[in-house]
């Protein structure tokens, strides 16, 4: 049986350019798909797999996010009043509990690494996970329960994996594998964004790691790496090279890179398809678009 992960980091340092001007005032973590921030949804599926302590590394200007967080009296009293129940309990869904989480900042863009580093002594000598709310990913059973439960049978730290298009190896930290045992790959080196030429296999670290502490001991002596950022593949590879065990896990479900504007649109069409009160007049509106698409080709 392993220690149990009740801690996870959320590296939301990032200043959100590609989304500017939005991100001029709005932290792209709280940009919303449909009705729920980004970073909702990644606590969502932080709490479906068990995690209670919630770590945020952040920077200047994400005081929204902070206030996000916070409970709502005068709202819910208000809602209350007029009988808006429905509204109240999706409201109380998203209430944290008092001291549940931590904000730390990153005083410096130094990279992923850097700021899961810039986290360690509230993670102290446990194992914890990892969630880049970017890497939006809808599933049955949340991602990262289902690494979770690959865990408690393995132990050893473990990154989500994904296939990518082999000419976009360079976007991800790619898996160099070497035993495939159902949905998890026993790995034995990772690189932080090869060129598709030395890339080791097609192979994608999504935004989802379970990691043991030494992960962090790594980090405190690691070298800038991949576009002289401090990489945290770079600090799980270094597990690889020191014999510990690290897994990939082929996780089921549909990832959406919300770091994108193209990826971010399509989740919202994907999540407002998936709802029932929006279902009907999205589906129609995309038909009727589609076919004026096609009647002028
Ligand atoms: C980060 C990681 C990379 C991983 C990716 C997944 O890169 O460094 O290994 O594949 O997230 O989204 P970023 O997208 O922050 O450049």
């Amino acid at each position: 049986m392993q220690q149990k992960v009740t801690k996870a980091i959320f590296p939301v340092a990032g200043m959100g350019t590609r989304f500017l001007p939005a991100t001029k005032a709005v932290p792209k973590e709280v940009m919303t798909l449909v009705d729920r921030p980004l970073i909702q949804y990644a606590i969502d599926e932080a709490r479906a797999a068990g995690i209670t302590e919630f770590i945020f590394v952040t920077s200047r200007g994400k005081g929204a996010l902070e206030d996000y967080f916070d409970h709502a009296p005068q709202l819910e009293h208000e809602l209350r009043k007029k009988g808006k129940t429905e509204l109240l309990e999706t409201l109380k869904s998203t209430n944290m509990e008092s001291g549940a989480i931590a904000y730390i900042r990153q005083h410096q863009p130094l990279g992923l690494g850097h700021a899961v580093w810039c986290a360690r002594r509230l993670i102290g000598e446990e194992p914890f996970a990892v969630i880049l709310p970017d890497d939006v990913i809808a599933a049955k059973k949340p991602c990262l329960q289902q690494m979770m439960e690959a865990y408690n049978e393995t132990g050893g730290s473990m990154v989500a994996a994904m296939e990518v298009e082999p000419s976009r190896t360079s976007s991800y930290g790619i898996l160099d594998t070497s035993k495939e045992d159902g949905n998890l790959v026993k790995l034995k080196g990772m690189v932080e964004k090869p060129a598709p030429e030395d890339a080791p296999s097609n192979l994608a670290v999504i935004g989802r790691y379970i990691l043991t502490p030494t992960v962090l001991q790594n980090l405190n002596a690691l070298e800038p790496g991949a576009g002289g950022e401090i990489q945290l593949t770079d600090a799980i590879a270094q597990e690889i090279r020191e014999s510990r065990d690290v897994y990939g896990c082929r996780f089921r479900g549909e990832r959406f890179d919300c770091g994108s504007k193209a990826g971010f649109l399509q989740a919202t069409l994907a999540f407002g398809l998936a709802r029932e009160d929006l279902r009907d007049d999205l589906g129609a509106y995309l038909h009727s678009i589609t076919q004026v698409d096609k009647a002028a080709q």
